[in-house]
């Protein structure tokens, strides 16, 4: 019985410390042994109600006009000091400065890293780990930061609950070649296998992000790696971002996930988790999908513009009713008085709407002169005395 027991608490305690050591040493994968359906039995919080990612269904997410414009802090100055671009077997990761940040959330949030997921069959074929109504993207970059408000560090921060921040950018290809994403596709040679890094110059964070940062979902999630902490404010942006097909078959197609010295080269494809049940969670949104949907700025300039055109031309219309009612008044008194000094041609012309060809300013002006010299002229001598002349000055 003694032996028994003893061997007991062996087993016990090598358990023990094989769990304590699980989040670095276990190798999870995407799929194969410790593949995604594997990964709660080593990390129980991957099985928890609250995880990432999700299937954002547009018509059940909810609209929260409290929702903020997310401000990038610092991401436009990278610098001089390189990056470090990593390949940690899962992904690429960019470590960023501590001075980046993300403002517009409750608290403020210090940028620590970035990363990509994407899939294996180019363009149309899913790699991202978020979907909007079912549907996939390409690809898709995760930036990551930590509340520096409530916690003194990263490691400490994703395990809280409100300790990490997330902005989630969906990206799907075309025909135009993202410069800013060669600033990171562009190094990805050098760090082909696992656990390889390279310094790579440092460049503008922010050019990685869709230019309308106002308009987002979002919810409480998870990592969306093992060990899967439910502790992440998720921003998922509306916009999607655009790279050129040969881009993400470089994404695809380079990196490895098996280190330099291992036998068997694996390709690093397919590092997307697949969407978690949403339970009790509630998705919300920036922006209300009708007025969000239908009106970008250009279609508001030329509703704008529209309405100036008409209340322009309504004026217009008014004043030539307007000048046509007065005319024919003036018109029937001097047919009725048959007066000899004005004749009626004169107030016709002064009458008379503008001419037709548009005139430059000096024209303009000399019409105007003219104008006045015929009316005071049908008015009389006296007025052109009158009138003071400009040539003599004290
Ligand atoms: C993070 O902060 C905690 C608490 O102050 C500390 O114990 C831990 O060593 C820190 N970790 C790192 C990686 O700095
Ligand atoms: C996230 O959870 C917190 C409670 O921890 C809650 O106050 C907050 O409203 C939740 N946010 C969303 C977007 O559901």
């Amino acid at each position: 019985m003694d032996s028994l027991g003893l061997f007991i608490l062996l087993m016990l305690l090598c358990f023990q410390w094989t769990a304590a050591h699980a989040a670095d040493e276990i190798p999870w994968t995407y799929k194969g042994l410790v593949g995604q359906t594997e990964w709660s039995d080593y990390f129980p919080e991957c099985g928890g109600t609250s995880q990432s990612p999700v299937d954002v269904v547009t018509t059940q997410t909810k609209y929260d006009p409290g929702l903020m414009p997310l401000t990038p802090l610092g991401y436009d100055q990278h610098g001089n000091r390189p990056f470090s671009l990593y390949n940690n077997g899962h992904t690429a990761v960019i470590e960023l400065p501590e001075w980046m940040g993300i403002g517009g959330l409750p608290w403020l949030f210090t940028a620590v890293q970035l990363h990509l997921h994407w899939g294996s069959g180019g363009p149309s074929q899913g790699g991202s780990e978020h979907t909007i109504n079912g549907l996939s993207a390409d690809a898709e970059l995760h930036v990551v930061h930590y509340n520096s408000e409530l916690y003194p560090n990263m490691s400490t921060a994703m395990m809280k609950r409100d300790g990490l921040a997330v902005l989630g950018i969906l990206i799907v290809t075309g025909e135009e070649t993202n410069l800013a994403f060669n600033n990171i596709l562009n190094y990805l040679s050098r760090i082909r296998h696992a656990d390889q890094k390279a310094f790579i110059p440092a460049f503008d964070v922010q050019s990685l992000l869709p230019k309308d940062l106002g308009r987002y979902y979002r919810y409480n999630g998870s990592l969306t790696t093992p060990p899967c902490y439910q502790s992440v404010i998720w921003s998922l942006f509306h916009e999607r971002v655009q790279i050129s097909k040969a881009q993400l078959l470089r994404l695809e197609t380079l990196l490895y996930s098996s280190k330099s010295d291992e036998p068997d080269r694996m390709l690093l494809q397919d590092n997307y988790r697949t969407t978690q049940p949403l339970n009790h969670r509630v998705v919300f949104s920036s922006f209300s999908a009708e007025s969000g949907k239908e009106l970008s700025s250009g279609e508001v300039t030329a509703i704008v513009i529209g309405v100036m055109c008409g209340c322009v031309g309504l004026a217009v219309i008014v004043r030539f009713i307007v000048k046509t009612i007065r005319f024919f008044t003036l018109l029937h008194l001097e047919t009725v008085a048959v007066n000899s000094s004005t004749s009626s041609w004169d107030v016709l012309h002064n009458n008379r709407p503008a001419p037709m060809p548009r005139l430059k300013e000096p024209e303009k002006a000399k019409e105007i002169k003219l104008d006045v010299a015929l009316n005071s002229a049908s008015v009389g001598e006296k007025k052109e005395e009158a009138s003071p002349s400009p040539q003599t000055e004290p």
